[in-house]
């Protein structure tokens, strides 16, 4: 047995003698892609997240991404099993912040924090239990470290003081000493995983941004809807029926409102909570009658679920002895380890909806509430543990279900309330019943640093001014969505606003080319949609460059960035959104290095500082970076459906010359995984006067071209 020199220390010190039970663990890592490392501590179980994720690395993006060196030294890692527990610390340099570990909504550092990471609903404190608690983080000194481990971790990022430490405080008195502290220095992030043993990987950087596109492009790359999921959808009040969903359509060509899919909430089955995943008769007589005359009006349908099993479903005596000891709400919890229990929840989803043309689904209730959920003394079939069906069950239903759509070959994007970490493949976005707005746009920025989707839904609002606010937000989000299935909200039901919500609704839709392409970006290299400021990379390494060279105090840019920036974010490569809320008028952003323009007007509006902006409530701040190139189209009520051109307005901001692949294909079927798209080359170059002028590159023959028109705007001339 080896071990390690400061267990041997202490042991002498003491005098005692170790149990058995103790054992350091070599930290050796072997790279299994590209500039990524893994490491075996004990004796891993199983399912690990990436085996319920049943990951398949994206190996193109990451050999493009190029390789890199391990990031940490490995004799800086310690890995230790005890007790049946391993125990891991990894080091924190002087001034690293790190990000991560999952779906927060009030923090975006993560230094200093104890965690206990742990699939569930969020209930206002970050403190580990929430829909994604994602154990990846990434530092700002650009690496990444992933526990694959499918249990209750402990994080405690920066708190611990080890005696071993290199940078350990030693003591003060505080009966004299003024520098004592109740939270002396830690140069540690630990982790205690209640198993013996996990695997570790390590993401190379060199930047934070391409080590978490290195864990995204691991996890098998970042999904890419079918470009209606990437429309606006409004989730319709539970009791609904088909025809009032129908009409609810129709409403929306009638308002000229943009609505690409309707999502059918509880009352659509016979029996909710438990469920049946069999249709109401009453209230939907003719289901596949139904989906065909919403599909003519060009609207999908989406269904909400829970994954708990009615006595009254045709599926309960088949999936019965594939279940749990307990139930939820009196309905069986299918065991999604076994291929039995998968097979029959499918035949049931793919005979009764997506066979007639359901396009996706709405997984509730699987992130839990420990009272009414499984309690960890449940049992299992498979003999999975009940701690770790907790916190894969998320991961399971949607790989289930974007299996399902794939036997199709047809994509889906729906909505899920739980996830986990190797989950970035799968075409869902995750939501709550939270409903804090500033702390909606925070779960955005994290859900860039740990490879999960959020959407800030809109439900109801008190006043107009929320409402426009709400809607200002969301747009610019992975999905553009009003949720009313308890207020039976729609867009119109501020008329006071009723304008600049078709237009920011609309805005959405001309963004398409421009959103479409960002997706296209996060499958295939890894690069997140929607992220916090801290992956720009003008932004975090010219804060560390500061740092070193002393210059932060005079540059009011740098000292913003040591503040926690929660309440901007890019939205793409181009776009930086800094919402208002609810009673502001006018707010600070932090505009990274380099110049940057307004999106409404073109405008200079600064370079590496912190401006003060005023909007006015119809607007939403959006800035763009010097040289940008957004491509948009038309306004329109629905998405370009398979095969229908459209117009292009390509806007270019600023005075650089400036570069932008556009990203084509089908929009609806898996056929880009054989090849069946393009990257087509948009340029915008600035002659010696400054006078800019646009080319599009033609699409290879026999690719996707779904262009019509083209016209250019230079927004900045
Ligand atoms: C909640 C869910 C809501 C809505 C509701 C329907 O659990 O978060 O968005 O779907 O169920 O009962």
């Amino acid at each position: 047995m080896i071990l390690h020199k400061r267990i041997l220390t202490s042991a002498v010190f003491f005098g005692i003698v170790f149990s058995p039970y103790t054992q350091a663990q070599n930290t050796r890592f072997t790279k299994v892609a590209p500039g990524v490392w893994k490491c075996v501590i004990g004796n891993p179980d199983k399912p690990d997240l990436y085996s319920a994720a049943g990951i398949k690395p994206a190996g193109e993006g990451l050999t493009r991404l190029g390789d890199a060196e391990i990031p940490l030294r490995e004799e800086d890692i310690k890995a230790d099993v005890l007790n049946g527990k391993t125990l891991l610390s990894f080091p924190l340099m002087r001034g690293e912040q790190i990000f991560g570990f999952g779906l927060n909504f009030r923090t975006v550092h993560q230094r200093g924090r104890i965690l206990n990471l742990h699939v569930d609903h969020y209930g206002g404190t970050d403190n580990g239990r929430t829909h994604a608690p994602v154990p990846f983080y990434v530092s700002d000194r650009g690496y990444g470290v992933f526990i694959n481990s499918s249990r209750y971790l402990t994080v405690y990022a920066g708190t611990g003081v080890r005696k071993d430490s290199p940078e350990a405080p030693g003591e003060r008195d505080r009966n004299t000493d003024k520098r004592w502290t109740s939270r002396p220095y830690s140069d540690a992030v630990e982790v205690v995983i209640p198993a013996e043993g996990a695997e570790i990987y390590l993401f190379s950087g060199p930047t934070p941004m391409e080590a978490v596109r290195r864990f995204n492009l691991f996890s098998g790359g970042g999904c890419l809807p079918p470009r209606w999921g990437l429309g606006f959808t409004q989730r319709v009040p539970t009791l609904y029926t088909s025809r009032q969903a129908e009409e609810e359509a129709d409403l929306f060509g009638e308002k000229g409102f943009p609505l690409d899919f309707i999502g059918l909430e509880p009352g659509w089955q016979s029996r909710a909570y438990p469920c049946t995943l069999e249709w109401d008769s009453t209230r939907f007589p003719d289901p596949a009658g139904f989906v065909k005359r919403m599909k003519e009006k060009g609207v999908h349908v989406n269904l909400w679920t829970n994954p708990y099993i009615s006595s009254h479903s045709p599926a309960y005596n088949k999936i019965l002895p594939y279940t749990g000891t307990h139930t939820v709400w009196g309905g069986v919890v299918p065991d999604l380890t076994l291929p039995d229990a998968r097979r029959i929840i499918s035949d049931q989803l793919e005979r009764s909806q997506i066979n007639i043309g359901i396009s996706g689904y709405k997984i509730d209730e699987c992130d839990g509430y420990d009272y009414w959920l499984w309690p960890d003394a449940a049992k299992f079939p498979s003999g999975t543990s009940a701690e770790q069906m907790r916190q894969t069950y998320g991961l399971m239903l949607q790989d289930l279900t974007t299996h399902l759509y794939r036997q199709q070959n047809m994509r889906t994007y729906g909505l899920v309330r739980a996830s986990n970490g190797g989950g970035a493949s799968f075409p869902y976005v995750i939501y709550n019943d939270y409903y804090s707005h500033e702390d909606f746009i925070t779960a955005l920025i994290n859900s860039g640093f740990c490879g999960v989707l959020w959407t800030p839904e809109v439900r109801s609002s008190k006043t107009s001014e929320e409402w426009l606010r709400r809607m200002q937000t969301v747009i610019f989000s992975p999905m553009a969505m009003i949720n009313a299935w308890s207020s039976g909200t729609k867009p119109w039901s501020f008329p006071e606003v009723e304008k600049e919500v078709r237009d920011i609704a609309l805005l959405r839709m001309q963004l398409l080319p421009y959103f479409y392409t960002e997706f296209a970006r996060y499958h295939f290299d890894g690069i997140p949609p929607f992220r916090g400021m801290n992956l720009e990379p003008g932004f975090t390494m010219k804060a560390k460059s500061e740092l070193r060279s002393g210059s932060l105090e005079d540059n009011p840019y740098s000292e913003a960035i040591l503040k926690e920036i929660k309440d901007q974010y890019m939205a793409g490569e181009y776009l930086l959104v800094a919402p208002l809320f609810t009673g502001q008028t006018s707010r600070e952003v932090v505009l990274p290095k380099g110049r940057w323009y307004d999106f409404y007007s073109g405008e200079y509006a600064g370079d590496g500082e912190v401006i003060k902006v005023a909007p006015g409530p119809e607007k939403i701040p959006v800035f763009v970076k010097d040289g940008a190139i957004i491509p948009m189209m038309p306004p329109a009520l629905h998405a370009p459906a398979p095969g229908e051109k459209f117009d292009l307005e390509i806007r270019h901001y600023g005075k650089k010359s400036g570069a932008y692949k556009l990203y084509d294909d089908d929009g609806e079927t898996f056929d880009y995984e054989k090849g069946e798209y393009s990257w087509r080359t948009i340029t915008v170059t600035a002659d010696k006067k400054g006078k800019l002028t646009g080319t599009l590159s033609k699409a290879e023959k026999s690719k996707p071209d779904n262009v019509g028109k083209v016209t250019w705007r230079f927004m900045s001339q």
